[in-house]
């Protein structure tokens, strides 16, 4: 069996340490792919994790380039393209710029990657991987967003830090869009199987959720000059594995749902399988009334979003 080619599109923060993890995962050679400015920078990145590889024992090659022909063929490509927010910012306030990085990118995927599953985490998410799937055309299946793996995990951690109990433990769920209006369902939080609601005061809870919400603005006002990229990067490897391996993972991500939920012609974050057919399924389960509502005012945030892009 031939080895698995990962292309990293945005050569950043996140870009650094997803190559890392692709190469301690051995999950593939990577190519790390940048604009012509940052050359140097990704061709850093590259052969110093190259000369890391050694010492774990494994065997990827790793290139850094900004040829758009060395994406070609890869089975995945992870997209963080784009500017980060700095603090003050809503990840809508990307939107412009982000857009047309994009549109770029997706027609040298189009190009030269047509049969990869598409990971995009470029933000605002929910509207970036929508503009994606319009302008490359790929199928609804090898394409998605990174968000409710991020957030779920972020949720988890917080529960961690309140009880004192193994992370390994808990489960958590996240879905809708990810921004500040995002739906921690917070009735499905388990630790250990028992509901969190049974094991942490209400309004204890209710602090958790509301720093999940806000998770990536904290992180953005802690760093002062760009957002978090340990946890996404790590989040994105989880997706990109169970498509690669076909573990048919159940992750919440944001996918193209087509009444779903009653959620029509938008990428939202809902609970995905995900096995070698990329997002093979939407897992719906009834949802409260108060979670329907709150599920409807993300909804609409993404739409507004959506509708900015002229897509
Ligand atoms: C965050 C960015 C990646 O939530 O959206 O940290």
């Amino acid at each position: 069996m031939s080895r698995k080619k990962i292309s990293l599109i945005g050569g950043g923060q996140i870009g650094g340490n997803l190559a890392l993890l692709c190469a301690q995962k051995e999950l593939g050679d990577v190519v790390i792919y940048d604009i012509p400015n940052a050359e140097g920078m990704i061709k850093g990145k590259a052969l110093d994790i190259s000369q890391l590889t050694p010492l774990d024992g494994h065997d990827s090659n790793i290139v850094g380039s900004s040829n758009p022909e060395d994406l070609k063929d890869s089975d995945v490509v992870i997209i963080t393209a784009g500017i980060p927010r700095k603090p003050g910012m809503n990840r809508e306030d990307l939107l412009d710029i982000n857009i047309k990085i994009i549109t770029d990118v997706a027609n040298n995927v189009k190009k030269y990657a047509p049969n990869a599953f598409v990971i995009v985490l470029s933000n605002p998410i929910d509207a970036i991987v929508y503009s994606f799937y319009k302008v490359s055309g790929f199928t609804k299946n090898k394409v998605v967003g990174m968000a409710g793996v991020l957030d779920s995990t972020r949720f988890k951690t917080f529960l961690a830090m309140e009880t004192g109990y193994s992370k390994q433990d808990i489960q958590c769920m996240v879905l809708g869009g990810h921004g500040d209006t995002m739906v921690p369902i917070t009735r499905l939080a388990t630790i250990g199987g028992i509901p969190a609601e049974e094991l942490i005061s209400k309004e204890r809870l209710d602090s958790i959720v509301e720093r999940t919400r806000f998770g990536g603005g904290e992180l953005v006002k802690l760093f002062g000059n760009g957002s978090a990229y340990y946890a996404p990067a790590a989040s994105a490897i989880e997706m990109a594995e169970s498509y690669l391996k076909d573990k048919k993972r159940v992750l919440p991500c944001a996918a193209l749902c087509e009444g779903e939920f009653d959620v029509n012609g938008f990428f939202i974050g809902v609970p995905t399988v995900i096995g070698s057919n990329g997002i093979e399924k939407i897992l719906e389960f009834n949802l409260k009334s108060s979670e329907k509502t709150e599920l409807e005012k993300t909804l609409n945030a993404v739409k507004k979003t959506v509708k900015e892009t002229k897509l």
